[in-house]
C-alpha cells in the first residue's frame, strides 16, 4: 500500500490519492472523463517520469472512487516524435464520435512548452490501444492546456464537438470540431482574463473545463501560474459563442481552489438528481507522482458555481445523490 495518503477503496477524499486495484497509486493526473456504458472512464497523465512523457493510463469505475487500472492506453514511443521519452504530453481527453471511435486529445509539447500543439489519436474502445495520428497548431495558434465538450444534452441535441484550447498570444479559444472530431474547424469564441490582469497583452485562462446546465453554458479555467495553484474562475453563456459573462470565483477566495487546478467536470446523471463533480490537481512539483487528486461536489445553477469542501464523500451513479 502507497506511503502517502490515500482514500478508503470506493471513497473520495480530497487531498488523498485513490489507490487502484492493483494497490496502485492511480495515475488520475490532467484527468480526463468519460461515462460509456454505465462505467466512467478515465485517462491521466502517468507522472512516472515526472513531469516528461510517461503514458497515458486508464481507469474505469462504477462510481468514481473505486479504480481499475487498464494499463497504457497511450504509451511512451521512441519511433513516434510525439511521444518519444523526454516529451511532454499532458491532459488527456476523450470523445467518442458520432463513428462510435473513441478520439483521444492531448496536450503535445516539448519539454521546454514551446512546441505547443494539440494531438490526435484514436481506438475502438475507451481503454485502447489507441493509435497517434499527429499534432498541429490548431488555424496556427499555440496550444498547451486542453479541454473537450460535446453539446449532447437538451432538445437542441446536435452533438457537435468543441475543444477549448490556451492560447496566452489571444485567449482560451473554444474551437468547433470537424463532425468526426478528428480536426478543428473555426474558433467560436475567444476569451481573456481581466486585461487589467495583464496589461501587457492578452492571456486567457488555462486547464480549460466546459458543462452545461440547464441550458446554460459553464465555462471554467485557472489561471497561468505553473503548478501553483490559484483561484480559478468560471464564467458563463446561453451559447459556446458567448457572449461570456465576466469570471468569477468558484471556491472561497484566496483558497486557491482549495489548493487545485481545474482538470474536468463530470456530469452524473442519476434517477433522482443530476449531480457535478469538480476533477482538480494538487500538484506536487516535487513528486508528480503523487500529486493529490482534490475531486468535490460543485453546486452548478442559475449562472453560478460553488464548490463544496468535503472531507470524504461518495455519488451514488444511479441516483445521483452525493453523500
Ligand atoms: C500548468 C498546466 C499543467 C502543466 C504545468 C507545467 O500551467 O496547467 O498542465 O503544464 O503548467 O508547469
Amino acid at each position: 500500500m502507497p506511503t502517502h495518503p490515500h482514500a478508503p477503496r470506493g471513497v473520495i477524499a480530497p487531498g488523498q490519492l485513490f489507490v487502484d486495484d492493483q494497490g496502485a497509486v492511480a495515475q488520475l493526473h490532467g484527468v480526463g472523463i468519460q461515462r460509456f456504458g454505465g462505467r466512467f472512464y478515465a485517462w491521466g497523465e502517468d507522472k512516472t517520469s515526472a513531469g516528461t512523457f510517461g503514458g497515458v493510463a486508464c481507469y474505469s469505475s462504477p462510481d468514481l472512487a473505486t479504480w481499475t487500472a487498464h494499463g497504457h492506453a497511450l504509451a511512451v514511443s521512441p519511433d513516434v516524435p510525439d511521444l518519444a521519452p523526454g516529451r511532454v504530453v499532458e491532459r488527456p481527453k476523450v470523445l467518442r464520435n458520432p463513428d462510435g471511435k473513441f478520439v483521444m486529445f492531448l496536450h503535445v509539447d516539448s519539454a521546454d512548452y514551446a512546441y505547443a500543439r494539440v494531438g490526435w489519436a484514436v481506438a475502438e474502445r475507451p481503454e485502447g490501444p489507441y493509435t497517434y495520428l499527429r499534432s498541429e497548431r490548431p488555424l496556427g495558434n499555440i496550444s498547451r492546456d486542453i479541454g473537450v465538450f460535446v453539446d449532447h444534452d437538451g432538445t437542441d441535441d446536435d452533438g457537435t464537438g468543441y475543444l477549448l484550447s490556451e492560447d496566452r498570444e489571444h485567449g482560451l479559444h473554444i474551437y468547433r470540431l470537424s463532425a468526426d472530431y478528428l480536426a478543428v474547424e473555426e474558433i467560436v469564441a475567444t476569451t481573456l482574463t481581466p486585461p487589467s490582469d495583464h496589461p501587457a497583452g492578452p492571456h486567457g485562462y488555462e486547464s480549460p473545463a466546459l458543462v452545461k446546465v440547464d441550458g446554460l453554458y459553464y465555462l471554467f479555467g485557472s489561471e497561468l501560474t505553473g503548478w501553483s495553484t490559484n483561484d480559478n474562475k468560471v464564467a458563463t453563456a446561453s451559447s459556446p459563442a458567448g457572449p461570456w459573462s465576466d469570471w468569477a470565483d468558484f471556491a472561497p477566495s484566496g483558497s486557491a481552489t482549495y489548493d487545485s487546478q481545474t482538470s474536468t467536470i463530470v456530469t452524473v446523471q442519476g434517477s433522482q438528481c443530476t449531480s457535478h463533480v469538480y476533477v482538480g490537481d494538487r500538484w506536487d512539483r516535487d513528486d508528480l507522482f503523487h500529486s493529490a487528486p482534490v475531486w468535490l461536489p460543485v453546486r452548478i445553477a442559475d449562472g453560478a458555481a460553488r464548490l463544496e469542501w468535503r472531507d470524504a464523500w461518495t455519488v451514488d451513479p444511479v441516483t445521483g445523490v452525493i453523500a
